[in-house]
Parts: structure tokens; sequence; C-alpha cells
């Protein structure tokens, strides 16, 4: 365990993430603040635990890491446009987030930072997974390195958001807000972005969110995907959050991606979600 002067940091696993105890997020002062960025950027998802947050709490600590944009395809909380409950009923199949991805990368400036905090939580399942996508880079040979420092991929939410998309016909309350153009819009993104804070490299390619890789035919680029995709989020980069009422993690959108685990039918889940605006991908 480390300590900074105001908060005590225990990292998670030996590839991300790390718990951090001895703050209260509704009544942060700046010094505070200032120790929970450092930590974010070192472990890349922070986890908090028993925190009382109000969506007007949760939004105001968002704010912390930047300017907050709202999620095109659900609506939101009344009166807190930022904050967008992601719920599953009991008797809802489809979960949010069930597959390995980072939030949003299909926008030209995908978000930075989403923070979700547990309202209800499955007494059992319901897990989030994470995956360090800066050591999976690193892990890769100096080929497949070469290979990639120079290529871009082909961003879209089409595949899950779009009329073809995955969350069509499916029992999960998604798109209620339509949203056509920003459906079908692309993106050229680096698929290795350097990460604007700290200068590592990472992987920046999902599954969900990228149709293919820039100047390859779909077959050529598919199996190079479908690698990248199974290289990164093998165990020894991951971590895994198990949630009970009042979490709050943070991860890095830039380095991290993650998955929700979908292993409790019949059980209830609600969270919180709220979105900070990023950069361009360079
Ligand atoms: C998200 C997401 C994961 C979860 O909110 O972006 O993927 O476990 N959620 O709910
Ligand atoms: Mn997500």
């Amino acid at each position: 365990m480390s300590a900074g002067r105001r908060i005590r940091v225990e990292p998670s696993s030996g590839a991300l993430g790390a718990e951090v105890s001895g703050v209260d997020l509704a009544k942060l002062d700046d010094a505070a603040f200032a120790e929970i960025r450092d930590a974010w950027l070192e472990h890349q998802v922070l986890f908090f635990r028993d925190q009382q947050l109000s969506p007007a709490d949760q939004a105001a600590f968002a704010e912390r890491f930047g300017e907050l944009e709202a999620y095109p395809f659900l609506e939101p909380l009344d009166g807190h446009p930022y904050v967008i409950p992601i719920v599953k009923e009991k008797d809802t199949r489809m979960n949010f987030g069930g597959g390995w991805h980072s939030d949003m990368s299909y926008q030209e400036r995908p978000v930075k930072a989403t923070l979700l905090y547990a309202i209800e939580v499955p007494p059992r399942g319901g897990d989030t997974l994470f995956a360090n996508m800066a050591a999976a880079y690193e892990a890769l040979s100096d080929g497949m390195k070469e290979l990639l420092d120079g290529l871009r991929a082909v961003f879209t939410a089409a595949k899950v958001h779009g009329a073809a998309g995955f969350y069509q016909n499916a029992d999960h309350p998604m798109d209620k807000r339509k949203n056509a153009a920003r459906e079908e819009a692309r993106y050229l993104h680096p698929v290795v972005r350097t990460h604007p804070d700290t200068g590592r490299k990472a992987l920046f390619l999902d599954l969900p969110h990228v149709e293919r890789i820039e100047k390859m035919r779909v077959h050529e680029s598919e199996p190079l995907m479908n690698f990248l995709a199974q290289h990164a989020t093998q165990p020894q980069f991951t971590t895994r959050f198990t949630w009970k009422a009042g979490s709050l993690a943070v991860w890095d959108n830039r380095c991290v991606q993650h998955y929700a685990l979908n292993d409790y039918p019949g059980e209830r889940r609600e969270m919180n979600r709220v979105t900070v605006a990023g950069d361009v991908p360079v």
C-alpha cells in the first residue's frame, strides 16, 4: 500500500487497477483530488468503496477530470443531463457493455474517463473486468509493433447501435434516443495511441466499435483485429472488480478496455454513469 498525504492506494492486480481508501468523494479538496489524479494515471482504473453520491455529487467529482460529455444513445436522469442510469432489470437478458470495449471510441473525440457508481447490485455476479492496453501493446513483438504503429482503424457506433447493430431487437432499453447520424458516423483513429498525460503507448482497437483497419481488405483486417482483441484481453493484462452498493470505479478509456459480465439472470443491477470528454487520439 502506498500512502499519499490524504489517500491510501492499494493495487488490485499485477496488471492495473487500485483501490483507494481514506476519502469521501462527496467532500473532496483539491489536494486530495491531485493525489487521486496521479494514482489514476498510474493505475489506469481506480475503485472506491462505501461512497454516498447523489447524481449531482457524482457529476461534480467527474468534472474534476474534465468537461462532461453526455452519452448519445440513452436518456439521462431528470435534471442531470450527464448522469445516465444503466439498469438491468430482473427479467432483462441483455446487458450494457457485455463485450471488451473502450467507451465511445466511435466518436471523433472518444471520452477520456468513465465514472460508474453502483446503486443496486446482485448478491453475486455482475463484476466488471478491465484490461491494460498499454501492457498489451508492450508485450507484442517488435515486428507487430512496427506494423501497428503505422495503422489506423475505422471506428463507428454502427456495429452496436446502428440499424443492423447488436442492440436492435434486444430486450435492453438501448437506443431509446435514436441518433442516426451519430450511429453511422465513421472516424479514423490510430491503432496505437500515445497517452497525452503519460506518454505511454497503448493499443486502441475494440471489436464492438471498429469496422476494419484502414487500407486493408476486410478479410485481412478481421483476423488481425481478432488477434489483437484476444491478445489484449489475456488474464495477465486484466483485473476484476466486484461491486457493492456505494462502489465507484473511474477508468481511463485511453489505455483501458472493460467488460461487463452478464452472469446474474433474474437479479437487478442499477448503476449511474458519467463520462468525461477527451481528445482526438494521436
Ligand atoms: C459502461 C460499461 C460496465 C458495467 O458503463 O461503459 O461498460 O459493468 N459498464 O456496467
Ligand atoms: Mn463501457
